[in-house]
């Protein structure tokens, strides 16, 4: 007798086709980013990121509504201030923009939101580099210091979690110590383990202010034409006691996020940039692809590659996504 051996349709049938989808998204692995801004009354377009604003503290709790309606309850908040000096004193300064930023939000909404903070100086420095300048390069080991006050300040008024972003060496073994220090041994560490110099982060750069006023970030940010040295940075930052390891930018590094996947128990998150974000929406309004649809297909990809959370512009847009059940 001849065995029909060939695989079933499964995908005929649109029930079937999602109950055997590889890929899971819930809209709890998903991170808003947010940006909160000296002054007051203000909500104004970023004009680099269509689609999202700067807040000042007094209105940020509508971005916070808005995010929450959609079923996004994390939120990923970055700090611009007015004052900028060589030390960034703004970053770690109690009043600062982002600690009222917290305490606001915290005040309203208590643990129904999740406050990560981004943890670097870059929008804070004068000059926009990471970290304290000794002539014209970063001094990593000063600049340590600097990165445990500015944690253990956003620990203070309330971040659950702290991010930092800006690859000095050694940082995340820093960071935890201030704040196990402070007594914050319950706040873990989502590090930007490995972050690639990376011209998609531009459109961030005007919407923040913190492009560097000279020279570029090529010698603290990962060359991309490595992939070893990633997962080398990963080792380092696991060691130290990075609670999650994130992989910047995501779609043109899912390589990477595949393979940090593989090395680490640990939840790996991706981070979907700024210029990933502009590119769907410019080319949406040219009228050359579907946003929607690019946007779901872009998101699953990343978590196909081995991302277990996503931080992204979109996050709004996709939670919706998954509810309406076209992704997920
Ligand atoms: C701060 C920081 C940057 C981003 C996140 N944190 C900019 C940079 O490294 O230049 C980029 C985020 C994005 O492009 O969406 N160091």
């Amino acid at each position: 007798m001849d065995m029909d051996i060939r695989p079933r349709r499964l995908r005929y049938n649109s029930v079937i086709r999602k109950m055997v989808r590889e890929t899971r998204i819930s809209p709890d692995s998903l991170i808003l980013p947010l940006f909160i801004k000296d002054g007051n009354n203000i909500k104004s377009p970023i004009s680099s990121l269509d689609g999202q604003y700067h807040y000042s503290v007094d209105r940020v709790c509508e971005a916070v509504d808005k995010a929450l309606e959609s079923g996004v309850n994390k939120l990923l908040l970055f700090g611009i201030p007015d004052h900028k000096d060589c030390e960034g004193s703004q970053a770690f300064a109690e009043d600062g923009v982002v600690q009222r930023g917290i305490r606001e939000i915290k005040r309203q909404y208590g643990d129904d939101v999740y406050i990560i903070t981004d943890v670097c100086m870059c929008e804070y420095t004068s000059h926009g580099h990471c970290g304290i300048l000794d002539g014209q390069y970063v001094n990593n080991d000063k600049t340590l210091e600097y990165l445990a006050k500015i944690s253990v300040s956003h620990a203070k008024a309330g971040a659950d979690m702290v991010a930092p972003s800006d690859m000095m060496d050694a940082r995340i073994a820093a960071i935890r110590h201030g704040l196990d220090q402070c007594g914050f041994e319950n706040v873990p560490i989502m590090s930007y383990a490995a972050k690639y110099s990376s011209s998609f982060y531009g459109p961030f750069r005007d919407a923040a202010g913190s492009a560097p006023s000279f020279g570029d970030r090529k010698s603290y940010q990962m060359d991309y034409h490595n992939k070893k040295e990633a997962l080398k940075e990963v080792k380092l930052d696991i060691a130290e006691g990075a609670d999650i390891v994130m992989v910047k930018p995501a779609l043109s590094y899912l390589d990477v996020i595949n393979e940090v996947s593989k090395i680490t128990d640990l939840p790996v998150a991706a981070y979907s940039v700024s210029g990933e974000y502009a590119m769907i929406k410019a080319a949406a309004k040219a009228g050359l692809i579907d946003e929607y649809s690019v946007m779901c297909e872009s998101a699953v990809s990343i978590y196909r590659a081995g991302a277990d959370i996503l931080i992204t512009y979109y996050a709004e847009e996709l939670a919706k996504a998954i509810s309406k059940g076209d992704i997920g």
